[in-house]
C-alpha cells in the first residue's frame, strides 16, 4: 500500500504523504503543494477534494453505507430516538441514561422563545419562507444567548447545542403560525421532542393536537435520518463560516440558507412539485422520464442522483419503507407515492440511470411522509434542517475544538481579463 505519492512537475519529482482513514479511504495530503511547486490543485464542485479530517460521519457511497459514529443508519433508525442520535452526534458516544435525562430537561427547558423575539416574527411579510426566517432567526437568537458565545467545555456546549435545537423548533413552527396569520401556540413542558413541535404547529388556542403515534414515530425517524451526512453542501457551508471563528449561531445559520436550494435540501419539496406536476398533467410517467433524459430540456429527476451514493442510499430505502408503512396504518393512500413508485422502477431499469448510477435520494419519499403529516410543502426543508441541526453543531464543534484549525480560504485559477489600463469616459 503506498503511503506515499510522487507527483511529477516540471521535471522535478515531489512526495506528498498519504492519508488513511479508519475505513481505509485514502487521500493525498498536499497541504504543501504550492509551497514547494507553485501549483494548485483544481477540483470543481470539490468532488475529489477532502476539506478535513472527521470523525463524525462515515459514508460508503459505493457499497450504500451510512454511520453515525460507528453505529449503522440502519441500527439508530430502529432504536434510538432523534434526540438521543443528536447527542450520539454532537458528543461522540451512545448516551447514558442520566446523558439523555439531562438532555432531555435541557430541550424543555430551553423551548421558549425571548418575548421580544416574538415580534420579529411580525415584520415579516405573510408569504415569507419559512427557510428565510429560519435562517434569520437562528442569527437573531445569538443577541439573545451571549452567555453560551464561548464554548470552551462540554457543558456549556450542551447547554448551547439544547438551546439551539429547542428553539429550532419553536422558531419553525412560529413562522409557519405566523405565514397562516395564525396565533403562536406557546410549547409544552410535558411533551417530547417531536410531539412538543408537532403540538406547536397543529394545535389552536381552542383545542389541543395530540398527534396518533404513527405520526411521531415516522416524524422521528424522519429527523433520525437527516441529522448527519459529512461534508454536504450546507455542512460545508457551516464548517466555512465557523472557520472564521464565528459563533455556533451565525454558523447554523449560513447551513439553512446553503441547505434551502433545490439541488440540497430543497430537493424535498422539488420531488413533491415534480409528483404534483405528473399527476396533475395526467402525463405518464414513462414521458416524464424521456423528458428528463433530454438534455435540452434542463429538468432533473428530482430526488435521484447523490454526489456521493452510486449505489443506493440507505436513508431512502428505510424511507420507503416507513412510508408505506405509515399510510397503511393511518388507512391513508397517496397519489403521489403511486407516481413516485412507478418512476422508481422505470428509472431503476433505464440505461440512463444506471449508466450515471443515479438511484433514489433522501428526498425521493421523506415527501410522502411529511404530507402523510399533514405539514405544508413550505416546510418541508424547515424539517430538514431540524433534523440536520445536530450535525451542523457536532461539524462546528470538530473545527472549534481543533487546535490546528485554519480559516478555510480555498483558491482559484484567474481566467478573466489580463491586466490592461483604465479607459476614459468618452473612450469607453
Ligand atoms: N436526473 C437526471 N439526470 C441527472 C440527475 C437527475 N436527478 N442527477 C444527475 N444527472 C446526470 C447529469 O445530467 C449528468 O449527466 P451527464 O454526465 O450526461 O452530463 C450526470 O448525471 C452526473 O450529474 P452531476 O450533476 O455531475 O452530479 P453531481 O454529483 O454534481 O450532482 C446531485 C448530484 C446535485 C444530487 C444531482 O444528482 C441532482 O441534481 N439530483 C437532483 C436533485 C436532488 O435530488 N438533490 C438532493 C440530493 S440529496 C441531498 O442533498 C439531501
Amino acid at each position: 500500500m503506498n503511503t506515499t505519492c510522487r507527483i511529477e512537475l516540471d521535471g522535478t519529482s515531489h512526495e506528498f504523504p498519504v492519508v488513511r482513514g479508519t475505513e481505509d479511504e485514502r487521500a493525498i495530503d498536499i497541504s504543501t503543494l504550492r509551497d514547494r511547486t507553485g501549483y494548485i490543485t483544481l477540483d470543481d464542485g470539490y468532488g475529489n477534494t477532502g476539506s478535513c479530517r472527521s470523525a463524525i460521519t462515515f459514508i460508503d457511497g459505493d457499497r450504500g453505507i451510512l454511520r453515525y459514529r460507528g453505529i449503522p443508519i440502519e441500527d439508530l433508525a430502529g432504536k434510538s430516538s432523534f434526540v438521543e442520535v443528536a447527542w450520539l452526534v454532537i458528543f461522540g458516544r451512545l448516551p447514558t441514561i442520566e446523558d439523555r435525562d439531562r438532555f432531555s430537561a435541557l430541550l424543555t427547558e430551553h423551548s421558549m422563545l425571548h418575548h421580544s423575539m416574538r415580534k420579529h416574527f411580525e415584520g415579516f411579510p405573510p408569504n415569507a419562507h419559512p427557510m428565510a426566517i429560519l435562517s434569520a432567526m437562528i442569527n437573531a437568537l445569538s443577541c439573545h444567548e451571549p452567555d453560551v458565545m464561548d464554548i470552551e467545555d462540554e457543558a456549556t456546549l450542551e447547554v448551547a447545542a439544547a438551546r439551539l435545537m429547542s428553539k429550532v423548533r419553536t422558531i419553525a413552527s412560529a413562522s409557519y403560525k405566523s405565514s397562516i396569520g395564525a396565533p403562536l401556540i406557546y410549547p409544552r413542558m410535558d411533551l417530547k421532542y417531536v410531539e412538543n413541535f408537532l403540538h406547536m404547529m397543529f394545535s389552536v388556542p381552542y383545542r389541543e393536537y395530540e398527534p396518533p403515534p404513527e405520526v411521531a414515530r415516522a416524524l422521528n425517524l424522519f429527523l433520525v435520518l437527516h441529522a448527519d451526512h459529512e461534508q454536504n453542501c450546507s455542512t460545508s457551508t457551516v464548517r466555512m463560516v465557523a472557520s472564521s471563528q464565528a459563533n455556533m449561531y451565525a454558523s447554523c445559520s449560513a447551513g439553512v440558507c446553503a441547505l434551502w436550494g433545490p439541488l440540497h435540501g430543497g430537493a424535498n419539496v422539488a420531488v413533491i412539485e415534480m409528483l404534483e406536476f405528473i399527476r396533475r398533467s395526467g402525463m405518464n410517467v414513462h414521458e416524464y422520464v424521456d423528458r428528463v433524459k433530454n438534455k435540452d430540456s434542463r429538468l432533473r429527476l428530482m430526488g435521484f442522483g447523490h454526489r456521493v451514493y452510486k449505489n443506493f442510499d440507505p436513508r431512502s430505502k428505510i424511507l420507503k419503507q416507513a412510508a408505506d408503512d405509515m399510510l397503511e396504518s393511518l388507512n391513508l393512500s397517496d397519489p403521489l407515492l403511486d407516481i413516485a413508485l412507478k418512476l422508481e422502477e422505470i428509472a431503476l431499469n433505464d440505461p440512463y440511470f444506471i449508466e450515471r448510477k443515479l438511484y433514489p435520494n433522501v428526498d425521493f419519499y421523506s415527501g410522502i411522509i411529511l404530507r402523510a403529516v399533514g405539514l405544508p410543502l413550505n416546510m418541508f426543508t424547515v424539517m430538514f434542517a431540524i433534523g440536520r441541526m445536530p450535525g451542523w453543531i457536532a461539524n462546528w464543534k470538530e473545527l472549534h475544538d481543533d487546535p490546528k484549525a485554519r480559516i478555510y480560504r480555498p483558491r482559484q485559477v484567474y481566467v478573466g481579463e489580463a491586466k490592461h489600463g483604465w479607459e476614459p469616459r468618452e473612450d469607453r
